[in-house]
């Protein structure tokens, strides 16, 4: 779809049974890019810790590293909804402490909206931020921020227990305000029955094709991080590859002194050089 995205162009997505297509980015050049080919929403997610600061985990991500990376997208992306992660201990401390901080996600780091972890625990802390006018996305299933609680990175909801929580934090997100869900690693079937109950879209990673979206993380799709691949990832090009050859034929031309050449040096006259002796 062209135009501007906003929450509003993502219910309308699910209603007419148009699938939503997201992207994680962390900076304006990649954001526009994304933005002109045509991309509905840009996730600057905490997934920033592992791709761009090289963290092994988002525990480490603070705020001002989410307002930073958010308005740099911000700039890049004229018509994606911009959705803004709140990194760990950012909200699950208090509502209050969750409203002010989703505030300055919006006023500093240029938000459309923000995303944050978890299902009845965090419904206080949705309610009182959708109801300051800031539209939240959930996120349920595999939740990197409680990853030391989790023991690693595992598919959720596989137990009939564990399916029935999935399926009630869904609709507890969704009745406290939550525009829409990011379902990360759930069985294919489950994640079918929560976007079919839900009214608001579901996006999956992991999560497969039922979902109402996908979104991927960026350096996956293009081959450009390599410390993990989950299973889930498709690669549509290899960048990583194509990168490291540019930087080695750039290394041996500066090496060879073929680079830089003519055509990239700027002239001056002979008459000001000839004065300087
Ligand atoms: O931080 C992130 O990139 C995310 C996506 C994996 C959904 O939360």
């Amino acid at each position: 779809m062209s135009g501007k995205n906003s929450v509003v162009s993502f219910q309308q997505a699910k209603d007419q049974g148009r699938k939503i297509s997201m992207l994680t980015a962390y900076d304006y050049s990649t954001a526009k890019l994304m933005d002109e080919a045509g991309i509905e929403g840009i996730l600057v997610g905490d997934s920033l810790g592992n791709v761009v600061l090289g963290y092994e985990d988002t525990i480490s991500v603070t705020m001002e590293d989410m307002i930073h990376h958010g308005a740099a997208v911000a700039r890049g992306a004229k018509n994606a909804l911009v959705v803004v992660d709140m990194p760990f201990m950012s909200y699950q401390t208090s509502v209050y402490d969750a409203l002010v901080n989703a505030g300055r996600l919006m006023k500093e780091g240029r938000a459309g909206a923000v995303k944050l972890e978890g299902g009845k625990s965090v419904c206080p802390q949705i309610e009182a931020i959708t109801a300051a006018g800031i539209p939240v996305m959930g996120h349920l299933g595999l939740t990197p921020q409680s990853i030391n609680a989790f023991g690693g990175f595992k598919v959720q909801g596989k137990t009939e227990d564990a399916a029935k929580k999935l399926l009630e934090d869904a609709k507890a997100v969704e009745a406290a305000g939550a525009f829409a869900i990011v379902l990360e690693c759930v069985p294919m079937k489950l994640a079918e029955l929560i976007t079919k109950e839900l009214r608001i879209p579901t996006i999956g990673i992991g999560a497969g094709k039922e979902c109402d979206g996908q979104i991927l993380v960026y350096q996956d799709l293009l081959g450009m991080f390599s410390d993990f691949t989950p299973k889930f990832v498709k690669r549509y090009a290899n960048a990583g590859e194509i990168m490291k050859e540019a930087f080695q034929s750039y290394m041996e031309e500066v090496r060879q002194g073929s680079f830089p050449a003519k055509e990239h040096e700027y002239a001056i006259s002979d008459d000001v050089i000839d004065k300087l002796y």
